[in-house]
């Protein structure tokens, strides 16, 4: 049977590190409500002036991927793309990737599924992988935000948590009996809930994307009720945890290691005492990274394996929920 395996996982920061301190220059805001709040205490962003865009950032964990690996750029049979921030509304980021890789005319697939994005990529690897379609994928998840936000008191909700970041991965089909690779996963929307986190504009459902009164109300910054996003995290997270589990065949115990999307650090401790995880069987650094959105996955991802704390045979589960509102989990079982 075919099976998704990674082989390798790489991740990418931006040379500018700022401090909550920092922040406190720009806006309104204190190191201590930052930290008691969201958990973060320091976060990347591409430094002003860089003329760089998300796809730069993907190429930068792309590159470190496909060494890793053994692969050429022009290995890959697909390209999956998941970001929020395209260098261009139209295209998607994935065809300034695959322009910049040089690694031939590959497919160049975008996902647009925000926090869930990279999760996302995974279930379609997975299923290219096991339909034959595919036998070598370049899963990326990169957001570059620091340019969407308004650094001022009034956005200070968004401006203090999203951050700038990519992770990469490299995905290959392998024949094998043994339960191994992605082994299940689950998603979800509500649409119900849309306007809980989005940015308006260029989109538009009637009228003139670029009405004065709409760029008036600055509706090209993002907008978040963030008690909503934070309401919906704490109860539909713990479900889907269940639903994989049960999807899998497996018991909570038999999760090795927990990897959550980092969009707060207390929806992610609601979730370990919901479902009485011990400590370490969590892997937060939203403390260092803040939140990458598409890409927190894979940078933590990449950390994990770098620092040796997963071993053959360990399952993982990841779960997030972001705008949409979508959520959902992965079930990886390490080789
Ligand atoms: O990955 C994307 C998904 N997004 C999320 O998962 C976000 C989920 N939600 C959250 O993380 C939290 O709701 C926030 C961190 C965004 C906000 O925390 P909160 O505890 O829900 O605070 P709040 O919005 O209820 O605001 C409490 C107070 C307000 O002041 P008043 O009205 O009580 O005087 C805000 O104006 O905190 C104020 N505030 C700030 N103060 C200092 C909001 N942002 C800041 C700030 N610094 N950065």
């Amino acid at each position: 049977m075919k099976r998704a395996i990674i082989k390798s996982t790489a991740r990418y920061l931006p040379a500018n590190r700022v401090t909550n301190e920092d922040l406190t220059h720009m806006m309104d805001t204190t190191d201590e409500w930052i930290r008691q709040r969201t958990g973060i205490e320091a976060r990347y962003w591409v430094p002003d002036g860089d003329d760089v865009g998300t796809s730069d950032l993907a190429l930068e964990a792309s590159r470190v991927a496909l060494g890793r690996a053994g692969w050429a750029p022009s290995d890959p049979d697909l390209i999956v793309m998941a970001t929020m921030t395209s260098d261009t509304y139209i295209p998607g980021a994935g065809a300034h990737l695959q322009d910049k890789l040089g690694g031939g005319y590959k497919p160049a697939l975008d996902i647009r599924q925000q926090c869930t994005g990279f999760l996302h990529g995974l279930e379609v690897c997975d299923a290219y992988i096991r339909s034959g379609l595919v036998r070598k994928v370049l899963l990326v998840g990169a957001d570059y935000q620091s340019r969407f936000m308004e650094k001022t008191t009034a956005n200070r909700d968004t401006a203090v948590i999203f951050a700038d970041g990519a992770g990469a991965v490299c995905i290959a089909a392998e024949e094998t009996d043994a339960a191994v690779g992605i082994l299940a996963s689950v998603f979800h929307a509500d649409g119900k809930h849309a306007n809980a986190l989005q940015v308006g504009i260029p989109a538009r459902k009637s009228g003139y994307a670029m009405d004065p009164d709409m760029l008036a109300n600055r509706e090209y910054f993002p907008y978040m009720d963030g008690r909503t996003v934070f309401k919906m995290a704490v109860t539909r997270l713990p479900e889907v945890a269940g639903e994989v589990l049960a999807k899998a065949g497996l018991e909570l115990a038999d999760i090795d290691m927990v990897v959550p999307h980092q969009a707060n650090l207390r929806i992610n401790e609601a979730f370990r005492d919901r479902l009485k995880l011990p400590e370490e069987k969590i892997y937060n650094n939203i403390q260092e990274y803040g939140n990458t959105t598409s890409a927190t996955i894979p940078i933590a991802m990449d950390e994990l394996m770098e620092k040796k704390m997963l071993k053959p045979g360990d399952n993982v589960l990841f779960i997030g929920l972001g705008a949409g509102l979508t959520w959902g989990g992965v079930i990886y079982r390490l080789p």
